[in-house]
């Protein structure tokens, strides 16, 4: 069966799917009113599917994505730029959690919005590692403590100063690594994907700002990640896929405060050329 169909009791020959195709490999020949995929090109497809979600006649379809699979697209939904800019400026580092645990549907859903994010020609190679267990987390930041104690030695003054009151604050009770969340979600891809540390930022992005829309807080855990990248024992904890490594972690549960404000940046430095 062909990859790319078109019904041609649907289609107008208007050649949008041609234009919008990203590898560009359909073609409406002339003197051929419906357009098609030459069976050489086929391999190029990334399956992104723009080709039957741009199509205004439902004519185009793809191997697994049928018009009527795809959900319509609610322009009335669609916020303003005023809204848009709210939402992102409001968007927090949540690093004080309630003891309360996170439904393992709501996770799952969450996830679910973060794999709709771009990812480099459409591969879509991100894997999610979800640590539930509030106490397994905890045993993770202890593991990333540990590899900190190990650093010491080789790090500068200025470096150690800070890594001190990291390990001073675990030694008394406060966790600055995982900041007590409950969970933690761990994005992965193949070590062998150039673009895997890129397209799992962007995910753990839509993550981290859909979390809110849940109740949710989230935070970054960066410290986590640099430790996961290094510290053997915390990669046999983490156990990864095979052939996978670590890009990136968020700490996730229902924030303890909210804020009232939104904080000032700096001024976006920009070079304007042309
Ligand atoms: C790649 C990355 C790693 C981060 N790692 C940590 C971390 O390990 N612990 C933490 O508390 N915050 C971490 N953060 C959050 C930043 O500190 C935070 O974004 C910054 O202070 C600005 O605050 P805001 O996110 O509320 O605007 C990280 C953020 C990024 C983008």
């Amino acid at each position: 069966m062909s990859l790319f169909l078109v019904d041609p009791a649907r289609c107008r020959g208007d050649g949008i799917c041609v234009d919008e195709c990203p590898t560009r490999i359909i073609e409406l020949k002339s003197g051929d009113p419906t357009p098609c995929v030459p069976a050489e090109a086929e391999e190029f497809c990334r399956n992104c599917g723009h080709c039957v979600a741009v199509c205004p006649h439902g004519a185009a379809s793809i191997t697994g994505m049928a018009p009527e699979q795809l959900p319509r697209l609610r322009s009335d939904w669609r916020p303003g730029p005023e809204q848009i800019t709210h939402f992102l400026r409001a968007r927090r580092s949540i690093r004080t959690y309630t003891p309360q645990t996170v439904e393992r549907e709501v996770l799952a859903k969450l996830i679910d919005v973060a794999r709709f994010a771009p990812s480099a020609s459409n591969r879509q190679a991100v894997r999610w590692v979800v640590i539930y267990d509030a106490a397994e987390v905890h045993r993770l930041a202890g593991l990333t403590v540990d590899w900190m104690r190990a650093g010491l030695t080789s790090q500068t003054a200025a470096a150690r100063r800070n890594t001190l009151r990291f390990i001073a604050g675990w030694e008394s009770g406060l966790d600055m690594v995982c900041r007590g969340a409950p969970h933690l979600a761990i994005a992965c891809a193949p070590a062998s994907h150039p673009w895997a540390v890129t397209d799992c930022a962007i995910a753990l992005t839509y993550l981290e700002l859909a979390a809110p829309s849940f109740g949710l807080g989230a935070c970054w855990g960066g410290i986590l990640t640099g430790a996961a990248r290094q510290w053997p024992p915390l990669q046999d904890a983490l156990a990864l896929p095979e052939g996978h490594v670590v890009c990136g972690a968020m700490m996730i549960g229902f924030p303890r405060y909210r804020y009232y404000r939104l904080p000032l940046r700096n001024e976006a430095q920009v070079t304007w050329r042309g």
